[in-house]
């Protein structure tokens, strides 16, 4: 057992730091009974320890700082002891181990790449994006910033897509390059650590990571993604896809659960972001300051994807606390070597009155009115409109100068595309019944034509 003094080095005037190390068991058993305040004619002394040696060893670590005889103050008393010693041990100043050192994992080193390989075979690609175009409509930083704020409702009957999901993965967390460090980094390096190290591929991505070690992951759980099923995925950042991981229905309903209860039971999210940490890939080369650090990463990657969703009309909401054993038993990894550290809930904006959003101006009205409708259903407005305008044209509009070309004639309008997917034809009795139809002159047939930039009718 080692125990630390609280006594600062300006308190003893020079610059040590104090630590004591308890050799015999029998010192930490009268410690152990300290866990819980209590006054010294209570502590019972070990074997072959009588009372006035245990009082001495007491007195003594009291008199140099490592003990305190104070009450616990009210703001002492705020700290769980977990988070004082977290918070001690992830700063300088309170011990001396090491904050950064490699020697002591070399032995790993191999075992964590720059980029986690595909972890199935059911690869999802994710639509290719040009960032330049995305610039070109992009709201400013600004407006991301200051209209960000924590949604938890979603409209499910026009969920989030996945080519929204897909540019949210790739603005916010792909890997933009790989390489290796330069003579002039190794140099630094070999100067803060000491030795000459070979570290491999490093990545450049859209958030900031100390070192640039780059050890979260990314796995969306999927509820309801307009073109994609429900289930578990891995994002690889390297080949911007999806690597569907095979498990239970009730993990991922446990998962979706999980999040919602979080989140004050407003809403499920459509899409659950889980984040873990490959700990090897940091821990190798940051050591007391590694799990502060990946915390501070996965608050990095959370502002990125609050900021990002933001200016998509996404709804976006981080949240502080899931269960990583849940998510260590639906993916089969180890809960040390991979664990979840942050989970983001993510989903469409809820219905909202497009008409009287005063942040938005015209041209974005329209397009957010356009957006609320399904692709499929505005492909059907538009071809039933055609043929709306087609039987006009032919036999005219009743109660208006428009005689038509042929008034007289009898039309018939054919439903042919009733779901607005691209495959849909005429089927074969429906065609046989119209050509049964007495006295039909015309009727008309939709034939879709694709073309570069949209279709024609
Ligand atoms: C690290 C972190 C953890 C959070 N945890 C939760 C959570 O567990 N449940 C929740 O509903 N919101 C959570 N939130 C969202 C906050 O409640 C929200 O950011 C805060 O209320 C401020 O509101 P705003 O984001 O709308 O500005 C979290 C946010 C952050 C940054």
């Amino acid at each position: 057992m080692v125990g630390h003094s609280s006594l600062s080095c300006r308190t003893l005037g020079n610059s040590a730091r104090h630590s004591v190390k308890l050799l015999d068991w029998r010192a930490s058993a009268i410690l152990a009974q300290l866990s819980q305040p209590q006054s010294l004619r209570q502590v019972t002394p070990p074997p072959q320890v009588g009372p006035e040696t245990a009082y001495q060893f007491l007195n003594l670590l009291w008199a140099t700082g490592f003990l305190s005889v104070e009450a616990e103050t009210p703001d002492l008393k705020l700290w769980e002891f977990h988070n004082l010693l977290f918070h001690s041990r992830c700063r300088q100043g309170r011990h001396d181990y090491p904050t950064a050192d490699i020697a002591g994992s070399v032995d790993v080193w191999e075992q964590f790449p720059v980029a986690k390989p595909p972890m199935s075979g059911q690869i999802i690609p994710l639509p290719q994006l040009n960032i330049d175009a995305i610039r070109q409509k992009d709201k400013t930083l600004t407006t991301a910033i200051e209209k960000r704020e924590s949604i938890r409702e979603y409209d499910d009957n026009l969920p989030i897509t996945i080519e929204q999901l897909g540019e949210l993965l790739y603005r916010t967390a792909r890997i933009k390059e790989i390489y290796t460090f330069d003579a002039e980094q190794q140099e630094m390096l070999k100067a803060q650590f000491g030795e000459d190290f070979d570290w491999g591929e490093i990545s450049r991505r859209p958030y900031p990571c100390g070192g640039a070690m780059y050890e979260l992951e990314v796995y969306p759980v999927v509820r309801r993604c307009q073109g994609m099923n429900s289930g578990l995925y891995h994002y690889d950042p390297l080949n911007h896809q999806l690597a569907q991981i095979e498990t239970e229905e009730a993990h991922i309903q446990a998962l979706i659960k999980d999040a919602y209860q979080s989140s004050g039971e407003q809403g499920m999210p459509q899409v659950l972001l889980i984040i873990t940490a490959r700990f090897g890939r940091l821990f190798r080369k940051y050591r007391s300051l590694a799990y502060a650090l990946v915390l501070k990463h996965v608050g990095v990657l959370y502002q990125n994807l609050y900021l990002v969703a933001t200016n998509m009309g996404l709804a976006p909401c981080a949240l502080g606390a899931g269960d990583s054993d849940t998510f260590a038993q639906a993916t089969g990894l180890d809960y040390i070597v991979e664990s979840s550290v942050g989970e983001f809930m993510l989903g469409s904006l809820p219905n909202q009155d497009i008409d009287n959003n005063d942040d938005l101006d015209k041209d974005e009205k329209a397009e957010a009115h356009k957006a609320a409708f399904p692709d499929s259903l505005l492909k059907r407005i538009h071809g039933d409109n055609h043929a709306c305008h087609i039987t006009s044209t032919i036999v005219g509009q009743e109660n208006t100068p428009s005689p038509g070309l042929a008034p007289n004639c009898r039309v018939i309008n054919v439903p042919l595309n009733t779901t607005g997917t691209d495959e849909e034809f005429i089927s074969p009795i429906i065609l046989f019944h119209l050509l049964q139809i007495p006295n039909l002159d015309i009727f008309h047939l939709k034939v879709r034509i694709t073309l570069r930039y949209g279709c024609l009718y």
